[in-house]
């Protein structure tokens, strides 16, 4: 513990500790030999004597000790129970669809029923194959023929036989992850 403190205050305290270790060993050795009634009719001062190297050393402990924790929290010194700042929040999750849970989607939403595509085992041929429709098309590309198929209507298909409310019926989320599902999977 010592080392921790800074050197005025272990000096503070070791010079307080030496008295008080000082006192004891000329009490208990050297004065009993040449006066073996020590400390006699003086027992009371002796008490209080005592007591004043001990509440001391006490109060060397609590302000030596006290001042030199209040310094090791300026300096930033690590000491166990310190309690460190909080660190920040991780950054909002990026609107980055995720392609598993996307495939879990194209199979819950009946995709499968009407188109082919084989990272999702299906084969439906109501739609265009996506596996080869799907080539070189951009998720925004992609996102729009999920939520609005009528705006581009690929050629060889009728409009209206693609459900046009995926938008509303499909979180964000889903929509995400289908887009990140059938860009990455194609
Ligand atoms: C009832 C059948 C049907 C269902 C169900 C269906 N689609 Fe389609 N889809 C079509 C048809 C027909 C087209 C072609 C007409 C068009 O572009 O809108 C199409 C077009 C698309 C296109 C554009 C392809 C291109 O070459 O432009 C994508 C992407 C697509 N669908 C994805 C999906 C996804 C994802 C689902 C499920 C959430 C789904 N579809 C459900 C019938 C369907």
């Amino acid at each position: 513990m010592l080392l921790a403190l800074s050197t005025g205050h272990a000096v503070g305290l070791a010079v307080v500790a030496g008295a008080f270790i000082a006192f004891a060993l000329v009490s208990a050795l050297v004065i009993p030999r040449r006066r073996p009634q020590y400390p006699g009719k003086h027992l009371g001062w002796f008490i209080v004597v005592t007591l004043v190297f001990f509440v001391g050393m006490l109060a060397a402990v609590e302000i030596f000790g006290a001042e030199s924790e209040e310094t090791a929290a300026e300096t930033g010194t690590n000491r166990p129970g310190m309690t460190l700042p909080e660190p920040p929040p991780p950054p909002p999750a990026a609107q980055e669809g995720k392609a598993p849970n996307g495939k879990i989607v194209f199979s819950a939403q009946g995709c499968s029923s009407c188109h082919t595509f084989k990272a999702a085992n299906a084969t439906g041929t109501v739609g265009p194959d996506l596996d080869t429709a799907l080539k070189g098309k951009d998720a925004a590309f992609v996102h729009e023929s999920i939520v609005d198929p009528n705006k581009v209507i690929a050629s060889g298909y009728q409009p209206n036989i693609m459900p046009q409310n995926f938008g509303q019926t499909l979180t964000p989320t889903q929509i995400n992850d289908l887009v990140a599902f059938l860009t990455q999977s194609g």
